[in-house]
C-alpha cells in the first residue's frame, strides 16, 4: 500500500468512514492487514466470529463456502458455532448426542489455530427447545425436580466434556423476557423452580470445565424500548451473586439497530446515559463483558448502499467505543463476516426486499465501512491485560 492511500484512508476514517469502501475495495482475496484479531489482541481483546456448519438449515452453508472461510481465517482468533452446539442441532432426542457438525467446526478452528467459543449450554427460552423437549414428561412433584435437574447436569456435562479447548462458554443464554424483565418459563423451570434451573446450569458447567469462563448471554439494548430488559438482566446478574452461583461475565449479543424497528428510518434511539448505568451496574457487580453477537441492521434504513453503510458504521464506532472504553470488554464476536449468510437476512427482511448489508463484509467478499469502524475502535481502544 502506498503512502498516499494510507492517508486517504486515514481520512476516509476521519470523515466519518464513508469513504472506506471505495479504498479499500481491493481484489476478493486479499487479506486486511494487520487483521482485525491482531487490532484486538494489541489491546488485550479478542476478535472473532459465529460461523454455520452447513450445508443443511437456513444459511448455514457459509461454512462450506471456502472464500468465505478465507475471511474467518484472515480476521478471526475465535470461532462460535452459529446454531450447532444448540439442544435443537445437538439433540435429537433425549438419549442421543448429535456432535458431528460441531465437531467439522471445531476441526477447522483446531487446524487454523483459531480458538472455539461455546454458544449455548441453554438457551432458556421454550421457543428454541426442540419439539420433544417441549413435550417432555419429568414425572410429578419432587421426582420431577430430580429428573431435570439430571437432564440437565447430563446435557452440561457431556457437552463441556466433548470440548475442553473451549474457555468461554455461553452457559445460559435470553432468558429474560424483554416485555416485563421476568425470567422466562420452560419445562425445566416447571419442574425445578426458575432460579434454580439457572443456578443448576452454571454449577454443572463450573464442575466440568473449573477453569473456563462462564457467560449469561442476552440481547438487552442501548436503544429505547430496552428499558425492562436491562432492569430485568440487572435483577438477574444480582440474584446470581447473592446466591453465589458462579457467573464470571455478562454477555452483551449486540444486535445493534434491532431493538427498536419502529423508529423511522434509522437504526433506533441510542440511550447513552442509561446504557452507560446499565453498564456501570454490571461491571460495579464484578462481571466482565463480552460483545457476542456483533452486526448492525439495516432494516429501516433508506435503500442507498453508501448511506446505509455509512450509517451503520457510524453507530458501531460510537458503540464500540463506548463498550471498549470498560477494561471489562474482553471480546467482540461477529455474528457472521460476510453479509449474505447474515441471519438477519431472512429473520427480518427488509420490506422493500432489498438484501441487508449487516456484516463487515459485502457478498464479494469485500471489507466494508463497517469493517474499518471495527478495526478504528481497535486502534483508539485503550489497553488491557
Ligand atoms: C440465530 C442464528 O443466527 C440463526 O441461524 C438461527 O436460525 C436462530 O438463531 N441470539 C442468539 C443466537 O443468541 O443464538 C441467535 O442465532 C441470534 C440471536
Amino acid at each position: 500500500m502506498t503512502s498516499s492511500s494510507i492517508l486517504s484512508r486515514r481520512q476516509a476514517l476521519a470523515l466519518g468512514l464513508a469513504g472506506a469502501a471505495v479504498l479499500g475495495g481491493g481484489s476478493a482475496q486479499a487479506a486486511q492487514t494487520p487483521s482485525l484479531a491482531k487490532l484486538a489482541k494489541a489491546k488485550g481483546v479478542q476478535f472473532g466470529s459465529a460461523v454455520g456448519a452447513g450445508p443443511t438449515g437456513s444459511l448455514t452453508g457459509s461454512f462450506e463456502d471456502a472464500r468465505y472461510r478465507q475471511v474467518l481465517i484472515n480476521e478471526c482468533g475465535v470461532l462460535v458455532p452459529e446454531n450447532e452446539l444448540k439442544w435443537y442441532v445437538l439433540r435429537p432426542d433425549a438419549e442421543t448426542f448429535a456432535f458431528e457438525r460441531a465437531d467439522r467446526i471445531a476441526a477447522f478452528a483446531q487446524q487454523n489455530d483459531i480458538a472455539l467459543r461455546g454458544h449455548t449450554l441453554l438457551w432458556h427460552h421454550p421457543q428454541w427447545f426442540p419439539a420433544w423437549l417441549k413435550a417432555h414428561d419429568f414425572g410429578k412433584g419432587p421426582a420431577a425436580a430430580a429428573n431435570a435437574e439430571a437432564m440437565l447436569v447430563d446435557h452440561i456435562t457431556k457437552v463441556v466434556a466433548h470440548y475442553p479447548q473451549i474457555r468461554s462458554w455461553d452457559v445460559v443464554n435470553e432468558t429474560v423476557d424483554p416485555k416485563d424483565g421476568s425470567v422466562r418459563h420452560t419445562v425445566f423451570s416447571d419442574a425445578m423452580g426458575q432460579a434454580q434451573t439457572l443456578d443448576v446450569a452454571f454449577h454443572a458447567a463450573r464442575a466440568a470445565a473449573p477453569k473456563t469462563q462462564l457467560v449469561y448471554n442476552d440481547y438487552m439494548g442501548w436503544e429505547a424500548g430496552n428499558e425492562a430488559h436491562r432492569a430485568g438482566v440487572l435483577k438477574l446478574l444480582e440474584g446470581f451473586r447473592k446466591r453465589g452461583a458462579p457467573v464470571d461475565a455478562l454477555g452483551v449479543q449486540s444486535h445493534l439497530g434491532t431493538e427498536d424497528p419502529a423508529a423511522p428510518g434509522s437504526l433506533g434511539r441510542p440511550q447513552e446515559k442509561a446504557w452507560r448505568a446499565f453498564i456501570d451496574e454490571v461491571t460495579g457487580m464484578g462481571y466482565d463483558l463480552l460483545i457476542t453477537e456483533f452486526d448492525v441492521n439495516d432494516h429501516d434504513l433508506p435503500p442507498g448502499v453508501a448511506a446505509r453503510d455509512a450509517s451503520e458504521a457510524a453507530v458501531a464506532k460510537g458503540y464500540l467505543d463506548l463498550m471498549l472504553d470498560y477494561r471489562q470488554t474482553k471480546a467482540v464476536l461477529a455474528w457472521g463476516m460476510v453479509d449474505k449468510y447474515s441471519w438477519l437476512q431472512t429473520f427480518t427482511p427488509r420490506k422493500d426486499g432489498l438484501a441487508k448489508r449487516a456484516t463487515l463484509y459485502d457478498d464479494a467478499y469485500r471489507p466494508k465501512p463497517l469493517r474499518q469502524a471495527v478495526a478504528a475502535a481497535f486502534r483508539a481502544a485503550p489497553e488491557r491485560t
